[in-house]
Parts: structure tokens; C-alpha cells; sequence
């Protein structure tokens, strides 16, 4: 099984590299600009981009979402993204820690994370599936302590598991369990999809149950159907073929978040591609932006100060907005749609 988790992280690295399986709509942030404002009545060394997440400070609100771990490729991959989150001073979410839970040679590959970003904000990460299925509370939460991690996310990938032949398709009783870790495991919970959306109804389903934190990676960006659809081999034709069907299959982050209207700590993910990108998302509601596919291949080849390089693009766009819409700090930009006009 060990491999077999092994060689599926592997496949992944590979093709979410692979722009033509991302999804083809967008992730409609596209459809929005700042209205510029030519008198801002505020200085640019006013502007502050700083925000809370957890109970500790960010310079800027953006997660590099949840990638890798527990395969060779995962260690340097986490050491670079964790010493340039901790460099820019944004949170870092760390791929499924399934496989150190099986394989104690896989728990390296994270652990490295927290050697190399002492103070920034780290999540860990496991699918429901496994939260179902294989794993003790008490187990996940002390690699939880070791990593130092500030939450868990549980990720939700009823489809994406579907279109995997080895795949965990038992979902039956998952609000309830969210509902059991929201009040017993010893780190807030954090639930976010990976790429297909969390809708308004699921959204709404999450606060009854207690999760004030959601990530709603959204359609847009990496797709995890089609990259699985691509995993498959011809004489899976039926599987692979059905998975074509649902290449655009999901909530479309920007759009969710046009009607979302909640006091849940919202991360928008899925389809950010553009530094503006994040801005929208604030703008549009979210109280914080998350990026992963385009980081990944920066992460696998470049050094560090390369990648906090790429990040500072966003925090820059970020602070540049600000002073263009006329708003001095993070508060006033989430939510403040008076910013925005839509395009269409
Ligand atoms: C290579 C790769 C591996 C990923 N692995 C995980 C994972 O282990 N757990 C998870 O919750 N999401 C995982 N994701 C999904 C991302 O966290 C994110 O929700 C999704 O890719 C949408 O964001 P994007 O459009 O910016 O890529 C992965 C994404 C990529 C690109």
C-alpha cells in the first residue's frame, strides 16, 4: 500500500504540472477589475497588508495550499516552500500526511517544513477518507505535535477518489465525523475540497457542524479528475473516458465566493493564477487567497529565494491594489465589493 500511495504522490507532482489538464473555464476572477481611484487620500507607506490567521500574524494574507509529501521529491519540495513562507511571512499547508502515518521514513519529507520555517504558520493535512477509515485521532495528533502544525485541514475529494481505481470511496457518515475532530482533536479544523469546490449548501452544512474555518478550492485551476483521468491506462478506457465528461466539473471559486455570504474565516483556492488574483478574492469576500499548481514547478527546480521572489510579486500586486482602490488595510479591502465592477 506504501508504494502504492508512493507512486500515486509521484504521478502527481508530474502531471499537475501539466497546464493542459487544468481545468479549461476559469475560476472567473477574470470577470472582475479594481476601479482605479485616482484620489486615494492615503500615503503608499500607509498601506498594511498584515493580517491574523490563527492567531498569529502574517505580513500578507496568502497559504501556498497543500501539495506534497512523503515521497524523496517532497523533502527539498517542502524545504524550499517552507523557508519561503517563512521568509515572506505567509502560512504554509503541507500535503496529506497519510503517508507518514503509514511509513516512518516518509515523516522527514514534512518535518523539514518546521525546521526550515521556525515561526510561520504550518497546516497540516488528511483526507476524509482516511479520517473515515484508517486513522486514530490520537495518532494523527501526535505527528500533528511533532510538526508543530497550527490546524489540520481534512480534505474532501469524493470524485477525485472515484476516478483512482485503488481509490477510498467510502464518504457515507463524513459531516458527522467532521462534526466528532471539530470537537475533540486538539488543533482547529480547517475543510477545503482540492480543486472541485465547496458549494454554498456544503459551506452552510460545515458551519452547522462547528468548522469556522473553510478553504473552498474551487474550479479553475489544477484539476484533479483530469489528472487522475490521465493516471489511467487504456485498458481502464471506460473510467478514463467518463472522466473526459467531468473535465469542467466544480464551483468556480470566484463565483462562490460572489454569493457567499457567511462568518466563516474563508481561504479562497483553486484557479488563482494572477497576483491580482488574490486581491479580487478579498475583495470579493475571502479573508485570505491560496495558490498551489502555480508553484509547483518553481518549487520542484528553483531555490528558495526564487520562489520568495515569486511570492513577493503577490504581495507587492497585493499592496499596489490597495493603494490604486484606496484602502489602507486588509479589513477594509475583504468584502468591500464597492471596489470592484464586473466585467461581463
Ligand atoms: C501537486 C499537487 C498536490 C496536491 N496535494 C494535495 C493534498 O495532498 N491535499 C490537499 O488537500 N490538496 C492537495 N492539492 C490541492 C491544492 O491544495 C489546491 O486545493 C488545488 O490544487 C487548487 O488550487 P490551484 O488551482 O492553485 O492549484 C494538491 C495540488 C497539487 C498541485
Amino acid at each position: 500500500m506504501t508504494r502504492v500511495i508512493e507512486q500515486r504522490k509521484r504521478d502527481h507532482l508530474n502531471l499537475a504540472q501539466n497546464e493542459a489538464l487544468n481545468f479549461s473555464i476559469s475560476a472567473g476572477f477574470n470577470r472582475w477589475r479594481f476601479i482605479h481611484n485616482a484620489l486615494p487620500e492615503i500615503n503608499l507607506s500607509d498601506i498594511d497588508t498584515r493580517c491574523t490567521f490563527l492567531g498569529k500574524e502574517l505580513k500578507f494574507p496568502l497559504l501556498i495550499s497543500s501539495m506534497s509529501g512523503g515521497v524523496q521529491e517532497s523533502y527539498h519540495f517542502n524545504a524550499r516552500l517552507a523557508s519561503a513562507a517563512e521568509a515572506v511571512g505567509c502560512a504554509l499547508g503541507l500535503g496529506s500526511i497519510r503517508a507518514a502515518l503509514e511509513n516512518e521514513e516518509a515523516r522527514d519529507s514534512f518535518l523539514v517544513a518546521r525546521e526550515q520555517a521556525p515561526t510561520a504558520v504550518i497546516l497540516a493535512n488528511l483526507g476524509i477518507a482516511q479520517i473515515l477509515t484508517a486513522h486514530s485521532m490520537d495518532r494523527v495528533a501526535r505527528f500533528c505535535e511533532d510538526l508543530s502544525a497550527n490546524a489540520l485541514i481534512i480534505h474532501l475529494n469524493p470524485l477525485q477518489e472515484a476516478f483512482q481505481p485503488e481509490g477510498d470511496t467510502k464518504f457515507a457518515g463524513g459531516l458527522a465525523a467532521i462534526q466528532k475532530w471539530v470537537q475533540e482533536f486538539p488543533l482547529p479544523i480547517i475543510v477545503k475540497e482540492v480543486g472541485q469546490g465547496l458549494s454554498l449548501a456544503v459551506i452552510s452544512r460545515l458551519q452547522g457542524v462547528g468548522v469556522e474555518i473553510i478553504d473552498i478550492a474551487g474550479a479553475g485551476g489544477s484539476n484533479w479528475i483530469s489528472i487522475e483521468g490521465a493516471r489511467l491506462s487504456e485498458d481502464q478506457s471506460v473510467l478514463k473516458k467518463t472522466a473526459q465528461e467531468f473535465a469542467n466539473w466544480g464551483e468556480p471559486t470566484a463565483e462562490i465566493l460572489e454569493n457567499l455570504s457567511t462568518n466563516q474565516f474563508v481561504i479562497a483556492s483553486g484557479g488563482l493564477k494572477r497576483p491580482l488574483d488574490l486581491p479580487k478574492a478579498l475583495g470579493l469576500g475571502a479573508n485570505m487567497g491560496g495558490i498551489a499548481g502555480i508553484l509547483l514547478k518553481q518549487a520542484l527546480k528553483d531555490d528558495a529565494d526564487k520562489l520568495s521572489e515569486a511570492l513577493l510579486v503577490w504581495k507587492k500586486t497585493l499592496e499596489m491594489t490597495m493603494f490604486g482602490a484606496g484602502v489602507r488595510t486588509i479589513d477594509e479591502l475583504i468584502g468591500n465589493r464597492q471596489l470592484l465592477q464586473k466585467i461581463d
